[in-house]
C-alpha cells in the first residue's frame, strides 16, 4: 500500500494520499488548495491516478483543494450528504463506501465539530477528521457544532473501533502525527468525561477565537461545484425535463457514470447503459465503446450521474475527443428527481 501523510504549515492541516499500488489508483483526504501543486507532483512522483478527493468536513481554517483538484486531474470530488458546498460529483453517507481500485473506505457519520462531519475507516486506521484529534477534539462553537452530537460520535461510534486502530486526525497544532483509539482512551483530556452534560459543559466554555481563514475559507468552501453553466452555454446540457421528453426514443441513449453503490442507493433512469465515470476515458479512445456507440449516429449520447458535475467534465471530454453528440443532464439524477422523472431499480 502507498500511503503519505502531508501536512500544511500555515494550516497545521494534515492530508492523506492513499493508493494500493504504484501505477495504480489514488484518493486523497482533506487537501489544502496551497499544496495543490504538490500532490500532483507527488501523484507524477509515485506514478498514481489521482480519482477521488475526499474532505472529512466544510473547513473554516483552509481553503479545500477539492476544486483545484478536480479542475487538474478531473477526480471525483467525495463529501457528505449533509455538505452545504454547492456541487460535489458524490455525496456518502453513514455505512457507505467510498472505493478506488484495492482500496474500500468505510464511512462513519461523526457530527459534532460541524453537522457535515464525517470519519473514514481503512483496515487498522481511522481518519477522524476534526470529530478526534491527538489529545484533542475539534471545536463545536461553529458550523452548527454540537457537543452533544460529538459525544455521541466519539463515544457511541470512534471509541468503539478496536483499541489498536490507528488515529489520522485533519489536524495537529503541537506535532503529533499518529495516535491510536486506545491510547486516545486513555490519555485524552476531553475524553475523560463521565457524562454527555459533561462533555457538553467543557466544550461550551473552552471560549475560543474564530479561525484566522473562516470568513475567507467558509465561503470558498461552499464553492468549489464545478460551473455547468459552460456547458451549457456551450448547448451541450439538456435540463431534465428536456430528457425525460427523449426518453424512450431510439436516437437518445442515456450513459450512467455513477458507481454501482450510488446506482443501487437512488435508482437508475431507465434504459440506461451503465459506464463509470473511472472508466470514461478509455471508453472514448478510439476502439472504446463510446467510440464505437458515436459511430452509430445517435442524435444523443446522454451522460448523467448524481449531480452533474461527473457528467459535466464527461461531455468536455467527449467533445474533446470529437464525440460531437454528447450531452448531459443539467444538475444530474437530483435535477432528474426534482422534474419528477421515472426511476428504476435493477
Ligand atoms: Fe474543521
Amino acid at each position: 500500500m502507498i500511503f503519505r501523510q502531508l501536512f500544511d504549515h500555515t494550516s497545521s492541516t494534515y492530508s492523506y494520499l492513499i493508493a494500493s499500488r504504484q501505477g495504480g489508483e489514488a484518493l486523497i483526504i482533506d487537501p489544502v488548495l496551497e499544496r495543490v501543486d504538490r500532490y500532483i507532483q507527488l501523484v507524477r512522483e509515485l506514478d498514481l491516478k489521482l480519482v477521488k478527493a475526499v474532505d472529512t468536513h466544510l473547513h473554516a481554517d483552509h481553503i479545500t483543494g477539492l476544486g483545484a483538484l478536480r479542475e487538474r486531474t478531473h477526480c471525483i470530488t467525495v463529501m457528505g450528504e449533509q455538505s452545504g458546498v454547492d456541487v460535489v460529483s458524490m455525496r456518502v453517507a453513514d455505512g457507505d463506501r467510498v472505493d478506488i481500485e484495492g482500496v474500500s473506505l468505510g464511512v462513519i457519520y461523526t457530527p459534532g465539530h460541524t453537522d457535515d462531519s464525517y470519519s473514514f475507516t481503512m483496515a487498522d486506521r481511522v481518519f477522524t477528521g476534526d470529530t478526534l484529534l491527538i489529545r484533542g477534539t475539534g471545536r463545536t462553537d461553529f458550523q452548527n457544532g454540537d457537543p452533544r452530537a460529538q459525544y455521541e460520535s466519539l463515544f457511541g461510534r470512534l471509541l468503539r473501533l478496536p483499541d489498536e486502530t490507528f488515529v489520522y486526525p485533519a489536524h495537529d497544532y503541537k506535532g503529533d502525527t499518529v495516535s491510536t483509539i486506545g491510547e486516545e482512551r486513555a490519555f485524552n483530556p476531553r475524553l475523560q468525561v463521565r457524562s454527555v452534560d459533561e462533555y457538553a459543559d467543557l466544550m461550551n466554555s473552552l471560549k475560543l477565537s474564530d479561525p484566522k481563514m473562516m470568513d475567507v475559507a467558509v465561503p470558498a468552501n461552499m464553492r468549489i461545484g464545478l460551473a455547468q453553466e459552460t456547458v451549457a452555454r456551450n448547448g451541450w446540457a439538456l435540463s431534465a425535463t428536456e430528457t425525460r421528453d427523449l426518453l424512450g426514443k431510439p436516437e437518445t441513449l442515456l450513459i450512467d457514470l455513477r458507481e454501482g453503490s450510488e446506482r443501487d442507493k437512488q435508482g437508475i433512469i431507465p434504459n440506461s447503459l451503465h459506464l463509470r465515470y473511472q472508466d470514461l476515458r478509455k471508453n472514448l479512445q478510439s476502439g472504446g465503446l463510446l467510440h464505437q456507440l458515436a459511430a452509430a449516429k445517435p442524435a444523443h449520447l446522454v451522460f448523467y450521474c448524481a449531480f452533474g458535475e461527473r457528467s459535466a467534465m464527461a461531455v468536455q471530454a467527449a467533445q474533446d475527443a470529437g464525440l460531437e453528440a454528447a450531452r448531459h443532464i443539467h444538475g444530474g439524477l437530483q435535477a432528474w428527481k426534482l422534474a419528477n422523472g421515472p426511476l428504476t431499480r435493477q
